[in-house]
């Protein structure tokens, strides 16, 4: 099972298992709170259930529920259960089947699990059994498997409850500032290798390989499939091909690729040029540009303000690197900036790598807008002390963007012949986790760089 020795490899404070006792206190006083204020006594959380292929004896991977992971540090392990009623120590109803053909999970070790109660249950119906005979006032998350609709009494993902429960998992607790450091090193360790692959002239999926081995993870453990560009392909925001034969050559590599660590996610991209030259200068600049912006990140801050500074800045990097023919007032003005930067700044990270909650002003009121023209922009609010980040500036040579502006009133604005001669290195982003705090905020991704070094 791929539960991680929360004391083993990669290397972590020593506290970390302590860490979790006060964590998982934390979950409960604020789980008891929102279902208070829902009008639920008890929660019923469900790790998620293995999906059939169409047709076919297999099941897809497994993915599991975030609100799962919460609870607990379990991400392999479909059909179980976490149920809190608020005052007692929270039941884990562990699925343990009796089977031949495939390995049944083990029931967990380690010191966290003594935070919770645990009973091994060979199938749903032992589940069921395991629970209160009254399943009312009971609000359950998750997946609606077959068979639930016998489990009476249950409230079926109360929106309201989801809410007051994922506005609380933006700030995050010292157990999950430790376990996202984790994530970010063993990030920064597969990107070394992946780098390597590329120096060597590897093609995307060699890197890809490099990446997990070093990692020590598999595709379906990490917290999204890595973006691995090679070349043009760079402009492709969310690139899923991976290429297996080796371009001819070897311009730029972007790899946008994270791991994940008791559940946590980190989501790290580098981009790299084979030669130095003006890609390379581009990619220094941009660095810098990602640089900046880090260094205005604090709590109090306005999440929508960094992501139109980045729109200030990249218009100042297309006029300083002559890619456009206005001035970058005008560029601003234009939207043009939105042709090479069509997505947001950030996000907010933790247990998903697009981490919930990054609208809501409070649970029970409106969302946040986003700025006028900026539909990708994934998170609102204004930056808390325990807020996880991603700064994630780009600069890419996007076709269809390019084509759009070039028919209308916008091509004029634009270099083209300074675009074709950089079209072929795709993009550029630069990428890294921050976690905020009163003052400023730690850069996670460039200390796990720096410690791999
Ligand atoms: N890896 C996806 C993103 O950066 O948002
Ligand atoms: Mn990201
Ligand atoms: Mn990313």
């Amino acid at each position: 099972m791929a539960v991680p020795h929360l004391t083993e490899s990669p290397p972590v404070a020593d506290t970390l298992e302590d860490l979790f006792g006060s964590h998982l206190s934390g979950v409960c006083r604020r789980t008891a709170a929102a279902l208070e204020s829902c009008g639920y006594r008890s929660l019923l959380v469900h790790s998620g259930s293995l999906r059939p292929i169409f047709q076919d004896d297999r099941t897809h991977p497994f993915e599991v529920n975030a609100p799962f992971k919460v609870w607990t540090p379990l991400s392999d392990v479909p059909d179980c259960f976490v149920h809190f009623v608020p005052g007692h120590r929270p039941r884990l109803l562990f699925h343990q089947p009796t089977d031949y053909w495939y390995k049944p999970a083990s029931l967990p070790e380690g010191c966290w699990t003594g935070n919770f109660e645990i009973l091994p249950c060979a199938d749903l119906q032992a589940a069921r059994a395991a629970l209160p005979q009254d399943l009312s006032h009971t609000a359950y998350l998750g997946e609606d498997f077959g068979g639930l609709a016998g489990w009476a009494g249950l409230a079926l993902n109360p929106p309201r409850l989801i809410r007051h429960l994922d506005y609380h998992r933006a700030v995050k607790t010292p157990y999950e500032l430790a376990c996202l450091r984790a994530a970010n090193r063993l990030g920064a360790r597969g990107h070394r290798a992946a780098a390597r692959a590329f120096a060597a002239g590897g093609s995307e999926f060699d890197i890809e390989l490099a990446f997990l081995g070093a990692c020590g993870q598999r595709e379906q453990e990490l917290p999204y499939n890595p973006i691995v560009a090679l070349n043009e392909n760079g402009a492709v925001l969310h690139y899923q091909v991976l290429e297996k034969r080796r371009p001819a050559q070897h311009h730029s590599l972007l790899i946008d690729a994270g791991a994940e660590f008791a559940g946590y996610a980190s989501d790290i991209t580098r981009t790299y040029a084979r030669e130095s030259g003006e890609f390379a200068d581009l990619i220094g600049r941009m660095d810098r540009l990602q640089q900046t912006l880090c260094a205005a990140v604090r709590a109090g801050v306005d999440w929508r303000e960094v992501h139109l500074d980045a729109h200030r800045l990249t218009a100042e990097v297309l006029a300083e690197t002559d890619l456009i023919t206005c001035s970058p007032e005008e560029a601003l003005d234009s939207g043009i900036t939105s042709v090479f930067l069509p997505h947001g700044i950030g996000h907010l990270l933790g247990l998903e790598v697009h981490d919930v909650g990054g609208f809501m002003r409070a649970p029970d009121a409106d969302d946040i807008e986003r700025p006028e023209n900026h539909p990708y922009l994934r998170l609102t609010r204004a930056l808390e002390p325990g807020f996880v980040v991603t700064m994630e500036p780009g600069l890419y040579f996007i076709d269809p963007l390019l084509a759009a502006a070039r028919a209308d009133w916008r091509g004029p604005l634009i270099h083209w012949s300074r675009v074709e001669s950089l079209r072929p290195y795709g993009g550029i982003r630069i990428e890294d986790d921050l976690a905020v705090t009163t003052t400023g905020c730690e850069n996670l991704t460039r200390a796990a760089f720096g410690a791999e070094s």
